[in-house]
Order: structure tokens, then sequence, then C-alpha cells
């Protein structure tokens, strides 16, 4: 697939073919990458992040180009003086030969897109989608597995506001994978992301067995109205070593990470917890992503 110049907003944009395609490109990044000399990144971010911004920026310096960034947005720029983010983009644009936005509101970074001319890339718009973390997580099983179709890919948690199960579910269904859907009444996987072969329960430790991948996800407390109405579903899910007894010999913890409680700290130790593998990876990954992106 030719991603040169496009922006990068959705896992709709992905097929099956450009998923092994570029996820054959993150594998030879990870012998060293370059490239990019002499192009700027800008990372724009309106809602806290950790991981994603250091490791777009990670990426763009390991492949040679630079970075100009805002972690704060909404506190430190012209978005105070009620600017719009179509203006910011048309404007960051100028300077700049990419842009990556993370915003809480779903469909904001499709706004910002509006007048710019260079490629945005989504970093997470509100509970909508979360592409590159997504790609970084199939690429994570793809490349210990050797392959995604055949597999039963459990998602655990807040799936109703939980951006990274969404983009998981879209990128999925090119591959032959069956769903188990885990989480607590009212908080279950909205229609438009379920895909074709799946099972639903409430119950971790009932269909934990079945699975090859257990994605877990925190539940989002961002996203609820009050405190009141989160604590009605914290705490819902915590995979521990007894829960872990129950699964595959071979099977993948995945978390996109920040944990909160749903992943007990005795679990890190097992050798099928992947979430610090999956931050690695998604250097490699971002690398492959923005050098399609900038120089197809
Ligand atoms: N996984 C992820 O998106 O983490 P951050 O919120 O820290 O970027």
């Amino acid at each position: 697939m030719d991603y040169k110049g496009q922006h990068i907003l959705s896992t709709k944009q992905f097929d099956r073919d450009g998923l092994l395609e570029l996820f054959e490109e993150a594998k030879e990044m990870e012998s060293g990458g370059g490239g990019l000399s002499g192009k700027l990144m800008a990372t724009l971010f309106y809602e806290p992040s950790t991981r994603t911004r250091f490791s777009f920026e990670s990426a763009m310096l390991r492949l040679g180009g630079g970075i100009i960034s805002n972690a704060d947005m909404v506190a430190t720029s012209s978005h105070r003086k009620k600017e719009s983010l179509e203006d910011t983009g048309k404007v960051v644009s100028q300077m700049v030969d990419v842009i990556v936005v993370r915003h809480p509101e779903e469909g904001s970074v499709a706004e910002l897109v509006g007048k710019s001319d260079v490629p945005v890339i989504n970093a997470g718009d509100g509970a909508g989608e979360h592409p590159t973390q997504g790609l970084l997580d199939l690429y994570t099983v793809w490349k210990e597995k050797g392959d995604l179709d055949g597999l039963t890919w459990g998602m655990v948690g807040d799936l109703k506001n939980g951006r990274v199960p969404h983009s998981q579910a879209d990128l999925l269904k090119y591959f032959d994978v069956k769903f188990v859907y885990v989480s607590p009444p009212g908080l279950e996987m909205p229609e438009k992301y379920r895909a074709g072969n799946y099972s639903e329960s409430n119950d971790l430790r009932e269909v934990i067995g079945e699975m090859d991948v257990i994605a877990m996800t925190r539940v989002q407390s961002e996203r609820f109205k009050n405190e009141e109405e989160y604590k009605k579903y914290a705490g819902s899910y915590v995979l521990d070593a007894g829960m872990m007894k129950g699964a595959k010999k071979d099977a993948m913890v995945l978390h996109p990470l920040p944990r909160v409680d749903e992943i007990a700290v005795e679990v890190d130790s097992d050798p099928r917890a992947k979430y610090f593998e999956q931050v690695k990876n998604g250097v490699f990954v971002r690398m492959a992503l923005l050098a399609k992106v900038l120089k197809g």
C-alpha cells in the first residue's frame, strides 16, 4: 500500500497486505533505521501521554529526523486564545513535514487535518481510535507467533471507552481471528467494532483458558461523567498469578499501559507478559510508518 503523503487517522486505512508489509518493515527497523534527515515532526498533545509521544519522538530521532513538541497544548498553546484546530493544523503544517496529534475528543484529529498541508497521524482521539497502538499490538503478536490467522484474541476491560480494543478489532478483521470480549455489564464492545466470529463474557476466569492473546485494558477513568460513575467499574478485572494458572502456556498478555490495577505486578515476571515488549515494538512500528508516510 502507498502511504506516502497520507494522513493516518484510522485503522480503516489498512488492509491485510498493507499490515504485513508494514510489519516486515518494522522488523527491518529493529536492526537500524535512517533516511529522514532534514525532515521535521511536530507532536501536539491535548491529552496526557507517556508512551505514545516519546515513542513517536524516539522513532523520528532514530530515523535521523528532528522534532518540535508540545506535550500540553491545552495549557500552553494558542488553543487558550481560542484558535481553532483547523487553523492550528494549517499553521503548524507550514513548519514541519508531519504532525502527530492526540486529543480527548473523538473526531477532533480529523478536524485538525482539515487544512493541514502535511500528513497528520492520529495518536488517539478520545474513545475513538488509537491506530498506531493497534498496529504495534498486532506486530507484537505477529512477531512472536509468526502469524495472526487462527488465534483466539481476548479483549478484557472497558471495551466501550477503550480506543485500543477498537483499533485492534478493526485491524484484526483482515485475519482469521476469533474474539472473546470480556467486559463488565455496561462497558461492552460497541456494535460498530464487533467483528464476525466472537463470544462475550463477564467472567475472565471462566474464559481465559481459550485465549491465545489476553489483551487487557484499564477502565478509562477520563471518559466517565464523574468519580462515582468510574468507581462502579474500577477494579472489575485483576489479572494475577493465580488467574494466569488458567491461561494457555503460550498465551501472550498485552496491555497498552498505563495500568492501574488490572494486571498485578507479580505477572510482570511471567514470560507470557508482553506489555513492556510492546513499548519497544511501538518504536519500530512508528519508524516504519513514518518512513512510509514521508518517503513512500
Ligand atoms: N499506550 C498509550 O497510549 O500510552 P500513553 O497514554 O502513555 O501514550
